[in-house]
């Protein structure tokens, strides 16, 4: 099986946690975009959708799902989303298709946050991939040296990348991630930082692994 077509069984897989009625939340990128496809089977069934990006609400609403405001929703319980790492304890790092802000809100708001992904995301420890960091614009120096002396590692400004908040993306490369929740604490508490893409303080609940012998389920 390619590592597309291991995408496209834990997409589908995830509609096993879809139950009728639900609001569906909805992550971003390759993975999602497969459960996005599956999901259109059911649109008669669920109550809609929230989206955490652009991309993935155009997505949607071309498969003509409800896209809604989180705002209006009171319950959502369950976020469907994939991960550019994640550990055997189901903390992620996310963010390198740039939506991890919106991608932490709405899995904080979820009550079940189901995370879908190809075997190779799944690592040892964390901290191969770079760790993504949303900034706001005018704090991107003061950011990238807090980081260099209180974190470490090397932050590289993602070159022509805005977010869908209009800030930008500071990817921390060479870094080694032994305590995930205190990091994202430290890094959160930067003047200037939106987010980081540390998935910790809210790991994911279940993770479906796609390799070449199926689906594995995580949890
Ligand atoms: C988007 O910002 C990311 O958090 C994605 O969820 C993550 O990069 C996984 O993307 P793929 O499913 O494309 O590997």
């Amino acid at each position: 099986m390619s590592a597309d077509e291991q995408k496209r069984a834990v997409g589908r897989a995830a509609l096993d946690y879809v139950k009728p009625g639900m609001v569906v939340g909805v992550g971003t990128g390759s993975t999602v975009n497969h459960f996005i496809d599956a999901l259109a089977e059911r649109r008669d069934d669920i109550a809609g959708a929230v989206s955490s990006s652009e991309a993935s609400s155009a997505r949607l609403r071309q498969h003509g799902i409800e896209v809604l405001d989180l705002n209006s929703v009171s319950d959502l319980p369950i976020y469907v989303d994939g991960a550019d790492e994640a550990n055997r304890f189901l903390q992620l790092i996310k963010g390198g298709g740039g939506a991890l802000t919106r991608e932490k809100i709405v899995a904080s708001a979820s009550r079940t946050f189901v995370c879908i992904a190809d075997e190779s995301k799944l690592v040892p420890a964390l901290g191969s991939f770079p760790l993504p960091v949303e900034v706001i614009p005018m704090a991107r120096g003061l950011v990238a040296r807090q980081i260099t002396k209180r974190i470490g590692g090397r932050p590289v400004l993602r070159q022509s990348f805005t977010t869908d908040n209009g800030n930008i993306i500071l990817d921390i490369h060479d870094l080694q991630i032994m305590e995930p929740i205190k990091l994202e604490s430290t890094l959160n508490d930067i003047p200037g930082v939106v987010c980081n893409g540390l998935f910790a303080m809210r790991p994911a609940d279940v993770l479906l692994l796609g390799g070449s012998e199926g689906v594995k389920t995580v949890t």
